[in-house]
C-alpha cells in the first residue's frame, strides 16, 4: 500500500486496496453526447449523457448512481460491470485511485465524428454506427458546455484526445471544438488520432497557431498496394502528404506529429518497415511507432515475443503493443545521463530510448551507440544498480553512425521507483566509454508514454 501511495503522490483517503480502471481519472464523451465507461468494452455500459443545457452540470455526471456504483465496487475489489472482465482498462492489482475527486482529470477524450469514409476490416465503426443514436458529429454546443462546467466547477485537465470511433476531422465544425478548447483550457495539450485522409491547409492549417498540440496519424504500410488492404478506400499518398504539409517549413505553426504504423501481415517486411523510417525521417515527423494488433490480419512475423527484433534504424522509431499491452506496462522517465570516456578520442555516443516493463514480466531495453571509426564498437553491456543484465554482439564493420541495441529479458518489475542503468560499449576486450542514466518508474511517467487511444 505505501508503495502505491508514494507512486501516485495522491493523499491516503483517495487510495485504498481494491480494483482499479481508468475511469476515474478520464471522462470520455461520444459524438452523440453519451458518456459510455471509458472506450474498451466499457462502451457498452452508459453512464450519463452530455447536453448543451445552461442547467447541465459535469458534477451531476461525475456524482450520479452509477458513477458511485463504480467507486463502492472498486473499493470493495468488485467489477462494477460484467463488460469489466474484458475490458482492456481494467487492473485487478492496483488500488483505487479516484483523480475526479481531488478535481484532476487525466484525458478527456471526445469523440467529434463517428463519420468515416474508410472501411478498415478491424474498426467497428460501422456496426456501431448502425446501433447509435445520432448525430454522428460532437455539436459545438455541447462541448462547449461540457468545457465551461468543467472550468467553472475548477476542473484540472492533462490532456483532450480527439479519437473515438470515427475520423476526428471529418467533423466539419472539428476546428470549432478546437477553438472552445483553447477558450476554457488554453495552457493543456490537445492530441487528434486521425487517419491523414485530409488536406492539412485547407482543414487544421486554418487553425494557425490555435491548431491541436500533437497529430498521431495512423498509416498502415508505406506502399498504396500493402496500406490498402486494411485501409479500404484509404489513399497513402494523401495521408504522407498531410504530414508532410503539417510538417513543412513553410507552415508557421508545426504541430508534432507522430506517424502510427499498425503491423499487418501485409506491411511487415523489413524493407517497407525501413523505408517508412526513411520516409518519416525524409517529411520531417517526430516519431514513428510500430504498433502490435490482435486482430485476424495481425503480423506473424512480428508479435509481443520479438517485437524488440524490429528492424529499428532511427531514434524517431520505436515498438509499441497494443492498448492491452500497453496498459500493463511500466515505462521509466530518463531523468538524468552522464557519459564517461575510458578510451582517450573515443567519441563515443550511447543513448537509450526506452527502459520498461510489461505485466508479464518482460523487461525491456533499447537504444542507440556510436563512435569513431578508429576503434569500432563490437559490444555492449548493460547493468543495472550495479548487477550485470545482459550483452549485446554489435557488428563492428557497420558503416552506420548509429548501432541499434535491444535487450528483452525476463526480469519483472521489483516496486523500486529509482534505477540506474549503466550502459558500456566494448570493441577488442577493451572497454571504449559508458554511461550512466538515472530512470524514475512513476504513474506519471506510465500515463504519458502510454499511447493515448
Ligand atoms: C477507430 S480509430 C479512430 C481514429 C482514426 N480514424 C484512425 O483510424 O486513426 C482509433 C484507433 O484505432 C486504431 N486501429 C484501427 N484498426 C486497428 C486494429 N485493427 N488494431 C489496432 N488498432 C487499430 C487506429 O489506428 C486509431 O489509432
Ligand atoms: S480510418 Fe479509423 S475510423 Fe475510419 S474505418 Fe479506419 S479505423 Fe475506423
Amino acid at each position: 500500500m505505501e508503495f502505491a501511495q508514494s507512486i501516485n503522490g495522491s493523499d491516503s483517503a483517495a487510495i485504498q486496496a481494491g480494483m482499479n480502471c481508468e475511469i476515474l481519472d478520464i471522462l470520455y464523451i461520444r459524438s452523440n453526447g453519451e458518456i459510455p465507461c471509458n472506450c474498451s468494452f466499457g462502451e457498452q455500459v452508459n453512464l450519463d449523457w452530455a447536453k448543451s443545457d445552461a442547467d447541465w452540470d459535469i458534477d451531476k455526471v461525475f456524482y450520479n448512481s452509477r458513477f458511485q456504483h463504480i467507486r463502492d465496487s472498486f473499493k470493495n475489489g468488485e467489477m462494477p460491470w460484467k463488460e469489466c472482465a474484458d475490458c482492456a482498462f481494467l487492473n485487478k492489482d492496483e488500488p483505487v485511485r479516484d483523480l475526479i475527486s481531488q478535481k484532476r482529470i487525466t484525458k478527456v477524450h471526445l469523440e467529434p465524428s463517428l463519420a468515416c469514409k474508410l472501411r478498415c476490416p478491424g474498426c467497428s465503426r460501422v456496426d456501431q454506427a448502425k446501433t447509435r443514436l445520432s448525430p454522428f458529429f460532437m455539436e459545438p454546443a455541447i462541448w462547449e458546455r461540457v468545457l465551461s462546467s468543467l472550468s467553472e466547477k475548477g476542473y484540472s485537465v492533462d490532456l483532450f484526445f480527439y479519437c473515438g470511433q470515427g475520423e476526428p476531422i471529418n467533423n466539419p465544425k472539428f476546428n470549432e471544438l478546437v477553438q472552445i478548447t483553447n477558450k476554457y483550457f488554453p495552457d493543456t495539450e490537445q492530441a487528434v488520432n486521425t487517419n491523414g485522409n485530409h488536406d492539412y491547409p485547407s482543414t487544421i492549417g486554418r487553425l494557425g497557431k490555435d491548431r491541436p498540440d500533437l497529430f498521431i496519424v495512423s498509416i498502415d504500410g508505406l506502399y498504396q498496394e500493402s496500406y490498402e488492404k486494411y485501409r479500404v478506400r484509404g489513399n497513402v499518398e494523401q495521408a504522407l502528404k498531410f504530414m508532410e504539409d503539417a510538417k513543412s517549413p513553410d507552415n508557421p505553426h508545426p504541430p508534432v506529429v507522430e506517424w502510427k504504423y499498425i503491423l499487418f501481415k501485409y506491411n511487415d517486411s523489413d524493407e517497407e518497415i525501413i523505408g517508412a523510417q526513411r520516409k518519416a525521417l525524409e517529411l520531417g515527423v517526430d516519431r514513428i511507432q510500430f504498433v502490435l494488433t490482435h486482430t485476424p490480419e495481425k503480423s506473424r512475423k512480428y508479435t509481443v515475443e520479438n517485437y524488440h527484433e524490429l528492424p529499428i534504424i532511427s531514434d524517431i522509431a520505436y515498438a509499441q503493443t497494443t492498448v492491452q499491452g500497453l496498459s500493463h506496462s511500466i515505462r521509466g522517465e530518463q531523468k538524468s545521463a552522464q557519459p564517461q570516456e575510458i578510451a582517450p578520442n573515443a567519441n563515443a555516443n550511447i543513448r537509450v530510448a526506452n527502459f520498461f516493463f510489461m505485466k508479464s514480466g518482460l523487461m525491456s531495453i533499447y537504444g542507440f551507440v556510436s563512435n569513431n571509426a578508429t576503434t569500432a564498437a563490437d559490444r555492449v553491456s548493460l547493468e543495472l544498480n550495479g548487477d550485470p543484465i545482459g550483452e549485446i554482439e554489435i557488428d563492428p564493420e557497420s558503416k552506420k553512425t548509429d548501432n541499434f541495441f535491444s535487450l528483452a529479458t525476463q526480469r519483472p518489475f521489483d516496486g523500486e521507483r529509482h534505477k540506474n542503468l549503466r550502459v558500456r560499449l566494448h570493441a577488442n576486450g577493451q572497454e571504449l566509454a559508458y554511461s550512466d542514466f538515472q530512470y524514475e518508474f512513476t504513474d506519471e511517467a506510465n500515463s504519458r508514454n502510454v499511447n493515448p487511444y
